[in-house]
């Protein structure tokens, strides 16, 4: 068992407490949001995410799992510190580090001599940040000495201090690839797991704090579904601190491109006459290629796939190295956001005064993250073009309406109420509800029974038989 401090109660941290409290460790996380703690102190988890709230009760009821706002004192009673806080994008692209640079100097003026720290970074920062965040807890170090003066080591290799010893850690890299929607799953039957260290005793106390995930051997908890054969080991791959800190931007940014580039198929394909689930397919099934995210649609969206992508463009700017194949696939993304609007300004030729339903806000199913949601752009933009906005969403119609308090959309409680005299529906996110919908009792409630279906999800078939007239993308 190690005692293990998560600093950051959101998507990331959170799901990391739980899992390694769920392992067996002594888990306590932290944020500074005081309303946050408060609410995790009564059972309350503040984000949907899919099985974490029997997760979280589970641990908690063991008394594995704690939270507080107190970070000194979790850090003192911590071997492994985990900064898993956000990094939201600036408007120049690069990512808001204040979060992290806060957190990395309260760390330092915490430490005490009682053993060695090891500093484990999942916040997802640009290339050299290890180095930067051991450089910000010294800092800390130094104005806490400045009270108690005692002598300054960042030392590599003693697993103990004693008390006349300054205090020693060590600052490691632990991307996170979790998804929002599938976050524990992936959390514990991960593809691998990524360690930049240049430091053998924080690698190996890593490796054995990940042994039950690597093993697959700790009991498997029934509520959350997985897909990865028991025999499987999951592959642990130590590495130096700026290769893994490019592992996660890259892999990030290949995913997005590998959208970005069937949607620009898709676009072909519509003018040649194909079919993009068909031309998906057909190369999804080459193994260099592989069949996942090449899923033609309005785009990705969520708080990672755009942050991270720019954020890498400004790295390789800081050393004058061009990007355009990042460049690119963003700019693909923003074009394909607007690809809805074109095709309904072709059925509807004017939107001014047209009532339009959203079918989803959320960036994705199974999670309530709005954070550069598609939903959005297309809200805004046809607002601004008179047409009139109805929205439902399965989750987050009440995240939306508090994070929007502006945003001028009428939410509605079901699909059969939202079609209530549209012009038009948009179906933005692909929930499995909307799969699974009346299309005849739907069509009776619309003023024109046209659908734009933004995922490829629908059976074009069937919506034709309801009366509707069905546009996919790309198809
Ligand atoms: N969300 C994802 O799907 C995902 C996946 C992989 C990696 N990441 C990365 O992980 C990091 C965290 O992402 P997230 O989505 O969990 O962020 P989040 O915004 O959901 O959570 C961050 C939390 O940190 C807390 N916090 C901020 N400053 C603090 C401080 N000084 N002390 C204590 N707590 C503080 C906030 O109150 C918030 O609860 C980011 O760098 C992100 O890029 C996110």
């Amino acid at each position: 068992m190690v005692d293990i401090c998560v600093i950051g109660a959101g998507y990331v941290g959170l799901v990391t407490g739980a899992c390694l409290s769920y392992l067996g460790n002594k888990v306590i996380v932290v944020d500074s949001n005081s309303a946050r703690i408060s609410e995790l102190k009564h059972g309350k988890i503040p984000f949907f995410e899919p099985g974490l709230a029997e997760l979280v009760k589970s641990t908690v009821g063991n008394k594995l799992l704690d939270f507080t706002e107190d970070l000194a004192n979790a850090v003192k009673q911590s071997q492994v510190i985990y900064i898993a806080v956000g990094t939201p994008p600036l408007p120049s692209g690069e990512p808001d580090l204040s979060q992290v640079i806060s957190v990395a100097s309260q760390i330092g003026g915490a430490l005490d001599t009682r053993c060695k720290r090891i500093i484990v970074n999942k916040s997802t920062v640009p290339v050299g940040s290890g180095n930067w965040v051991e450089m910000l807890v010294n800092q800390g170090l130094l104005q806490k000495q400045e009270k108690q003066p005692v002598a300054l080591t960042t030392g590599k290799s003693a697993a103990n201090s004693t008390a006349n010893e300054a205090p020693t850690f060590s600052v490691v890299s632990n991307p996170e690839f979790l998804r929002e929607g599938s976050a524990i799953a992936d959390s514990f039957y991960p593809d691998r797991i990524v360690i930049g260290s240049n430091d053998s005793f924080a690698a190996d106390l890593m490796k054995a704090l990940y042994q039950p995930i690597i093993e697959q051997s700790f009991s498997r908890p029934s509520f959350v579904s997985h897909n990865i054969e028991s025999s499987a080991t999951v592959p642990f791959v130590v590495t130096d601190l700026a290769s893994a800190e490019l592992i996660k931007y890259a892999a990030n940014a290949f995913l997005a491109l590998k959208i970005s580039f069937a949607n620009e198929i898709a676009g072909l394909c519509e003018r040649a006459g194909a079919d993009i689930r068909e031309v998906s397919k057909g190369i999804g099934l080459d193994k260099r290629i592989g069949q996942y995210f090449l899923n033609a649609g309005i785009g990705w969206g969520g708080s990672c796939f755009g942050k991270d992508v720019r954020a890498l463009i400004e790295s390789a700017r800081e050393y004058n190295y061009p990007t355009p194949i990042l460049e690119a696939s963003i700019s693909v993304n923003e074009r394909q956001r607007k690809v809805l609007i074109g095709k309904l300004q072709e059925e509807l030729k004017i939107l001014k005064g047209r009532t339009i339903g959203l079918m989803g806000l959320s960036f994705k199913p199974d999670t309530d993250d709005l954070r550069d949601a598609p939903s959005l752009t297309i809200a805004n933009q046809l607002i601004k073009m008179g047409a009139f906005i109805k929205a439902y969403d399965p989750v987050s119609n009440d995240v939306c309406r508090a994070q929007n308090p502006d945003l001028p959309l009428t939410y509605c409680s079901s699909v059969l109420e939202l079609s209530k005299n549209c012009d038009a529906l948009l179906l933005v996110t692909e929930w499995d509800e909307f799969r699974h919908v009346n299309w005849h009792d739907v069509a009776k409630e619309m003023r024109s029974p046209l659908i734009i279906d933004g995922r490829n999800i629908l059976n074009k078939e069937e919506l034709a038989k309801a009366g509707f007239n069905y546009r996919g993308i790309g198809r």
